[in-house]
């Protein structure tokens, strides 16, 4: 109520940028808050507890990448519930991202569009700032992706430059390879390519920091084309990666309630919200029917009530983020999307919300 009545309006006043600034500066402020914060807002129910890739995670509900480009408020944003944050996409040299503006709201569609570029103050500097934060108690997901002028054939050698320097610091590491805002970076999900790549970042995390092993994901498109997405998967099986990230923005523009030409004068970019809801689920879906529970599945994409996550851990995610719902309904909603699972699971008749991923499987279309 306060945040839709209050707190939104002042902040959809301002162009989408500024107020991502401002939230992040006000965030920056709460810091000091964070213990307090957290003791209020972060679910503590053993029926939320997720054990993947090696952690365990105190609710299955995260933060999505891009919020948090330069790992300025992780732990601010821990303490208000959420179970993890992923921080990026970090690139190996810093660098200023797209022109402005390049946020647009698309509220009649509860959606938006952006094509930020990777706007990052790049690798070492983000590896220093997390290392200065005092105690760590949220677990952190790092994602990394490729400077823009870096030619695709010396992606590899990028993507290896963060990871060595990050790893130590991470929770776990995602590559990303799915932004439709850096030229040519989606053509690295090509298997051949993608082969290369994750066995290049997977030796270098190995040598920065054999133990704990560092987990491994990969982040991809709800564009590619089914057989695509039968292909990573399979990749993911063949390298014995640790997990899928599912999905990114997409470049689809269809069924959309904001008028055309307000769409078309937003320009190039990837359209997040609820308009992606039904492809990143059925990308999931696929991803299930191929790896079941051997490779961990983190689904995004439109998710934005306590139903759309539920839906996501029954078709096979053991984790979930949000990103564009948190804007629309503001940040008490990662705790409202927990404690609704944690119901949810109860009313269901099983111990944990985690007992309920994959459940849907066996009549699930694939
Ligand atoms: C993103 N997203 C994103 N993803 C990523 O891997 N690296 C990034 O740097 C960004 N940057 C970014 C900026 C903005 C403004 C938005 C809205 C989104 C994608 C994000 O993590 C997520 O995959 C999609 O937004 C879909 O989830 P939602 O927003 O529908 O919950």
């Amino acid at each position: 109520m306060l945040y839709r009545f209050i707190v939104r309006p002042i902040l959809f006043a301002l162009p989408a940028e500024t107020a991502h600034r401002l939230t992040i500066a006000l965030l920056r402020v709460f810091s000091p808050l964070v213990r307090p914060l957290r003791s209020l807002l972060l679910p503590r129910d053993p029926a939320l507890e997720v054990h993947a890739l090696g952690l365990t995670f105190p609710t299955p509900v995260g933060l999505a990448a891009g919020l948090d480009k330069d790992a300025e408020a992780f732990e601010t944003f821990g303490a208000l519930g959420f179970g993890f944050v992923e921080v990026g996409t970090i690139t190996a040299e810093a660098q200023p991202g797209n022109p402005k503006p390049r946020i647009f709201r698309l509220p009649a569609d509860r959606a938006l569009i952006n094509r930020t570029g990777f706007n990052n103050r790049g690798a070492q500097a983000a590896s220093n700032r997390i290392a200065s934060a005092r105690r760590r108690r949220t677990i952190l997901g790092i994602n990394i992706g490729k400077t823009k002028v870096v030619p695709n054939e010396h992606a590899a050698d990028d993507y290896s430059r963060s990871a060595q320097l990050l790893a130590p610091l991470a929770d776990y590491i995602v590559v990303n390879v799915s932004s439709p805002n850096t030229p040519g970076l989606r053509q690295l999900q090509n298997v051949t390519e993608l082969r290369a790549l994750l066995v290049r970042v997977r030796d270098t995390l190995d040598a920065a920091r054999p133990t704990p092993r560092v987990p491994l994901l990969v982040k991809i498109a709800p564009d590619l084309a089914d057989e695509d997405i039968d292909a990573i998967a399979d990749l993911a099986l063949e390298l014995g990666l640790d997990g899928i990230i599912a999905t990114n923005t997409t470049i689809d523009r269809g069924d959309l309630s904001t008028p055309r030409a307000t769409v078309e004068a937003y320009g190039d970019g990837g359209l997040s919200g609820a308009p992606l809801k039904a492809r990143a689920l059925e990308v999931l879906r696929r991803l299930r029917a191929r790896v079941g529970s051997r490779v961990t599945l983190v689904a995004v994409g439109g998710i934005e009530s306590v139903d759309d996550a539920w839906a996501r851990i029954c078709a096979g995610a053991s984790l979930v983020q949000i990103y564009t719902a948190l804007i629309y309904e503001g940040p008490l909603l990662p705790r409202r999307i927990a404690l609704g699972l944690a119901a949810r699971a109860r009313a269901a008749g099983l111990s944990s919300v985690a007992a309920a991923v994959g459940s849907d499987v066996n009549t699930a279309r694939t």
